[in-house]
């Protein structure tokens, strides 16, 4: 029988496999209602995502919103940007209106823009000819205009929001905010991974989204809860785990929500009904050979100090005083300021994150790796 695996590793399915949040869908819902724009933060993998997307599953049968969610990761200007908010915009109006093309010629007028066809899928897609940068902040206009003439409320969810700082265009964020603050019909959630650059977003003096927004970070889950949830999955199709075994991979996963996720995906796929530490180690092992390759190319990106430092960090699994005498002597690090050189490279590669003065590998399954060396 092929029994589905009840951890996904990619996108939001429904809340049967996901995991608490209650509190965080919560606040965000009522933060919407009492209009005010969210800003979810967290370290990269953690259920940002997911969360929005579950939110958005219990907002949809109250039907007092449209929801639109969009990622701007891959966009590079202004234009990417209005691309992707129109794609949505139109995805969203073919759901729920049946004349909706005619609805949307109001929306392209003035904009430089038509429908136009996907070869494969048949879906609708709206092409830009802009001349110039006037054109493309017209084009922000319109789609607020457009949004802000419609009777419903949105809610508009920008993931990976911080990406707009990189933008060639100086001025998106100013043009945004004016909008933000316009329509009292749109509510905002922004997310992102980049703490630093979002924080300074909405947190810096001066900066246009000055606190605009309510912050929100998004923590690990609740230990207890996570191993409640993940032992009935198991018991549910009849597989025995101890919950100590749970609780301790939970622990050697640091409760990293994507890690934990594949890991106990990885493990469910066996077809053993007991579920014992051997089995648990076996499939760790699994997974570190398979990224080998993977791993040893990381370690071709550092340099020898920065390599050092990265594995020293995996096998203190959380330290502190990074440059402390007794971490340097142990390691064999050199001194504090090669150490200090070295961890800035090493957290701008996104190979290490610092968390309330902790620093860790942020790839767990890495972190493992780098401690069997
Ligand atoms: N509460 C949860 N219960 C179960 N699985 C979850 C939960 N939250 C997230 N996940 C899963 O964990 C993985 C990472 O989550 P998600 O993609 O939402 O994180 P993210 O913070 O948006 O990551 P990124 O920073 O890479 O965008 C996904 O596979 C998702 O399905
Ligand atoms: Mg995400």
């Amino acid at each position: 029988m092929n029994i589905k695996n009840p951890f996904p590793i990619t996108g939001y399915i429904s809340p049967e496999y996901f995991c608490d949040r209650e509190e965080e869908t919560q606040k965000i819902i009522s933060a919407i209602a009492n209009n005010r724009n969210l800003t979810l933060l967290s370290l990269r993998r953690m259920g940002k995502t997911g969360l929005i997307k579950h939110v958005f599953h219990h907002l949809e049968s109250e039907k007092e919103y449209r929801l639109l969610y969009f990622d701007i990761l891959s966009t590079t200007n202004t234009a990417d940007f209005v691309r992707e908010f129109s794609k949505v915009i139109l995805l969203d109006e073919r759901k729920y209106s049946s004349n909706f093309f005619k609805k949307l010629l109001s929306f392209l007028t003035g904009i430089r823009a038509k429908i136009v066809f996907d070869n494969l899928t048949g879906a609708p897609e709206i092409e830009f000819d802009y001349q110039n940068n006037i054109e493309i902040e017209r084009s922000i206009e319109a789609i607020f205009e457009y949004i802000g003439s419609q009777k419903t409320d949105y809610v508009i969810a920008i993931d990976e929001f911080q990406q707009i700082v990189n933008y060639p265009e100086k001025n998106l964020e100013a043009l945004l905010r004016t909008h933000v603050q316009q329509r009292n019909n749109v509510h905002f959630i922004f997310s992102g991974s980049n703490k630093h650059l979002l924080l300074s977003m909405f947190s810096d003096y001066g900066r246009p989204f000055y606190q605009s927004s309510e912050i929100m970070y998004l923590n690990r889950l609740d230990k207890d809860i996570y191993a409640d949830f993940i032992m009935e999955k198991f018991t549910k199709v009849g597989k025995n785990m101890d919950r100590n075994l749970v609780l301790e991979m939970l622990n050697q996963l640091h409760i990293y929500t994507f890690y934990v996720q594949y890991f106990f995906n990885r493990l469910f796929e066996i077809s053993s009904k007991n579920i014992d530490n051997a089995l648990v180690t076996k499939v760790m092992e699994n997974i570190l050979l398979e990224r080998d390759y993977t791993y040893i190319n990381y370690r071709n990106l550092l340099t020898t100090q920065q390599f050092n430092l990265l594995k020293a960090i995996a096998k203190e699994e959380n330290i502190q005083q990074i440059n402390s005498q007794v971490f340097l002597k142990k390691y064999n690090l050199g001194s504090a300021s090669t150490v200090n050189r070295a961890i800035k490279a090493l957290i701008d590669k996104e190979m290490v994150y610092e968390e309330s003065s902790i620093y860790r590998v942020y790839d767990v399954f890495f972190e493992k790796w780098l401690q069997r060396l």
